[in-house]
């Protein structure tokens, strides 16, 4: 029915013009794609989607969606002023599509599957079920004073109940910040005082890879000084006694069990705030992207309708952590949008072994399996035993997103995980976009993928590159700096209480484009690789940061005075951090003591994910004449290239260049 929709609004077919301008290539193998339900019309639906965007995303959302009332405008976006908003005049409410309208139909369709830390251990929901226990909360919820528009901090385990509060805040219009349940307290209490909210949702504890996690402690400690928190709820994971503050704290699951299991939803806009989630940018603050009701919901069910092909009946699999975007786009929103039954993974690829993964897929029958490259990489070393040990011929689609997937790791993927008959699709967005921006798309018949590529644009979005000149790079075989050029509907609105930046970071570099903040290519056949961020971003096991942000938790120690730190490419982690400090003249401690204090300094501050793989004390860093520190040298030296270093004579200090090679040398060796 969705899939008839979609190529209904195409109304004209238009041959695709494929231009090669240059001679040098990207040259890849070519894989086929085996796609089950092939749409023959995409090449014409790009066009269109591009050509006339008000008819398509307003035909797609009209279908799709059920609207309390329908919109009066498709769109009104001025990329110029980075103003993006959709389905103007529009009526309806998020958890009304991903839970009430699946209810009125097929109630008892599995919604979720928990699959727990605990190995062979599984417990599946129905979309009824869902319904019932996103009520409660919500009544729960509204009890405790929590209107439209409150800001509800979510630190929770991945489960039923983290799903179930995500849409009981969407249900009435409170806007969720769900934060990583691996942020260390200080880092909590950062966002929860950013975003004011008025409550927090923990778990007692929380379990991951057999080890407890001390949740609740931990919101103890990040709330102390946090006067907007009025209430913590926390549900039962573990059992376990932890401290309690009458009158503040409440148990989550005996406060349901008091309440209706109806609420009606609120009506909301479509630009009403759905939720806020903060990630790394280049500054030590991270920002909350906030992201709104109707154009998200749109963008997240349709991509991953289209990019995994999914269809009813099907088990869907996102392991990634809810606490990261793909966690809410992939796991929770665009699956249950189109009343899919998508898996929550609450445990590591290695526990207890590293057959988790595909011992998971026999036992649920997994269709689609999305993961993230640093997992792949990681599973490859442990051996191909681990792998065919279990039966995965109910797997059709393997999915990866996060950082680049080298060649090596995309072949595995395809032909030990897929057996070679599955599509791979390398997903490429942002928590930034909403959802999923270049991908292979199986449902489109195009057939070929490259490794490492993520190809090809999806419906509506139009890439565009450019060089540090500025200039926009027409035609193929060129790489540059990746902008958007078109709006999506599922693109963030601003940064929480910080439009400026929003601006600054966006809109401003590339006057009239949307500009992500990473590097492509575009090769001699169109189509896109991600080379990684052109910013001070790290992309370092699945985990986004900022190099800023680990700088000042340094710089806070009183004998550091100066870091700086970069990611360099590493085999199993896509980039490793790589920390210089230099120190106060005065100092005497013992470096080695020096860097302890200041690992477990960023493990408080921030989370021990964030916790640098190497550090070097050295007497000065390479800088220009104007004081900007050399990154590109720093990254050569981590990377062990001093080759690569290229001329260092204008520095304003040459000889720390080859000071800082020996040191490294000296304490990590020449490989
Ligand atoms: C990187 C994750 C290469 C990129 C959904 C982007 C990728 C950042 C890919 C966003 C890919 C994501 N190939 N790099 N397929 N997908 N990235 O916000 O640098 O956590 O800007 O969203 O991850 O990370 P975020």
């Amino acid at each position: 029915m969705v899939h008839r929709l979609i190529t209904s609004c195409c109304t004209r077919v238009l041959s695709s013009q494929t231009r090669v301008l240059c001679s040098r290539s990207f040259s890849s193998p070519l894989y086929p794609l085996q796609p089950k339900h092939v749409d023959p019309n995409h090449d014409a639906l790009y066009e269109e989607s591009l050509n006339n965007p008000e008819r398509f995303w307003g035909d797609l959302a009209k279908h799709r969606l059920r609207w309390s009332k329908e919109f009066d405008t498709v769109m009104d976006c001025d990329m110029h002023k980075g103003k993006i908003s959709w389905f103007l005049g529009g009526k309806l409410n998020v958890s009304d599509n991903c839970i009430d309208r699946h209810v009125e139909v097929t109630p008892d369709r599995t919604a979720l599957i928990w699959e727990k830390d605990e190995p062979n251990q599984h417990q599946r929901v129905s979309y009824r079920e869902l319904k019932e226990m996103t009520c409660q909360i919500a009544n729960t919820f509204k009890q405790y004073g929590i209107v439209k528009g409150d800001r509800v901090a979510v630190y929770m385990p991945v489960s039923p109940l983290l799903v179930a509060t995500m849409l009981a805040c969407a249900r009435i219009g409170a806007v969720h910040s769900v934060v990583f349940a691996g942020f260390s307290a200080e880092a909590l209490k950062s966002r929860i005082l950013d975003a004011s909210c008025k409550v927090v949702v923990t778990a007692d504890q929380g379990v991951r890879g057999g080890k407890v996690i001390e949740l609740k402690r931990t919101v103890d400690t990040a709330v102390v000084d946090c006067d907007c928190v009025e209430n913590v709820f926390v549900m039962s994971r573990t059992g376990a006694s932890v401290p309690w503050k009458d009158g503040r704290d409440v148990k989550l699951e005996e406060a349901m069990e008091q309440q209706s299991t109806e609420c009606p939803a609120e009506v909301l806009d479509s630009e009403d705030p759905l939720f806020m989630l903060y990630t790394s940018g280049s500054t030590g603050k991270p920002k909350g992207l906030l992201h709104t009701q109707a154009g998200y919901i749109l963008y997240a069910g349709l991509t991953h309708q289209l990019v995994f092909d999914y269809h009813h009946g099907d088990v869907f699999a996102c392991v990634s952590d809810i606490g990261w975007i793909n966690g809410h786009s992939s796991v929770v929103y665009g699956p249950l949008s189109n009343g899919a039954t998508t898996t929550l993974f609450e445990s590591v690829p290695t526990y207890p072994d590293p057959g988790r993964y595909w011992e998971m897929v026999e036992r649920l029958k997994i269709k689609q399996f999305y993961t993230a490259p640093t997992a792949i990489r990681l599973l490859l070393k442990c051996g191909d035993h681990y792998v065919h040990k279990y039966n995965r011929d109910t797997l059709t689609t393997l999915g990866c997103v996060g950082e680049p997937l080298n060649t090596g790791a995309w072949e595995w993927y395809h032909n030990v995980v897929g057996g070679g008959r599955c599509t791979v699709v390398d997903t490429w967005w942002q928590t930034e976009t909403g959802g999923i921006m270049i991908t292979p798309r199986p449902s489109s018949g195009h057939t070929r993928s490259k490794p490492g590529f993520p190809m090809t644009p999806f419906l509506g979005v139009e890439p565009v590159l450019y060089n540090d000149q500025n200039e926009l790079l027409e035609g193929n075989n060129v790489s540059g700096r990746l902008c958007i050029k078109k709006p999506t509907p599922g693109m963030a609105r601003t940064i929480y209480g910080d439009h400026e930046r929003f601006l600054d970071t966006y809109y401003r570099p590339y006057p009239g484009v949307y500009f992500t903040g990473d590097g492509a290519l575009r090769d001699k056949d169109g189509h896109y690789k991600i080379t990684g961020r052109v910013d001070d971003v790290i992309n370092t096991k699945g985990h986004r940061l900022g190099t800023a942000e680990l700088e000042s938790v340094m710089d806070e120690d009183p004998r550091v005075a100066e870091a700086a730190v970069v990611g360099y490419g590493h085999e199993d982690y896509g980039e490793a951090i790589y920390a210089y400090v230099i120190l106060k003249d005065e100092v005497r401690d013992n470096e080695e003591l020096i860097i302890k204090d200041l690992k477990a300094a960023i493990t408080k501050h921030i989370g021990s994910f964030a916790v640098p793989h190497c550090f070097m004390i050295t007497p000065g860093l390479p800088k220009t004449r104007s004081g900007k520190i050399m990154r590109r040298i720093l990254r050569k030296v981590a990377e062990n290239k001093p080759e690569e270093l290229g001329d260092v004579s204008t520095l304003a200090d040459p000889p720390i260049v080859s000071t800082i090679v020996e040191k490294h040398q000296q304490k990590y060796g020449t490989k």
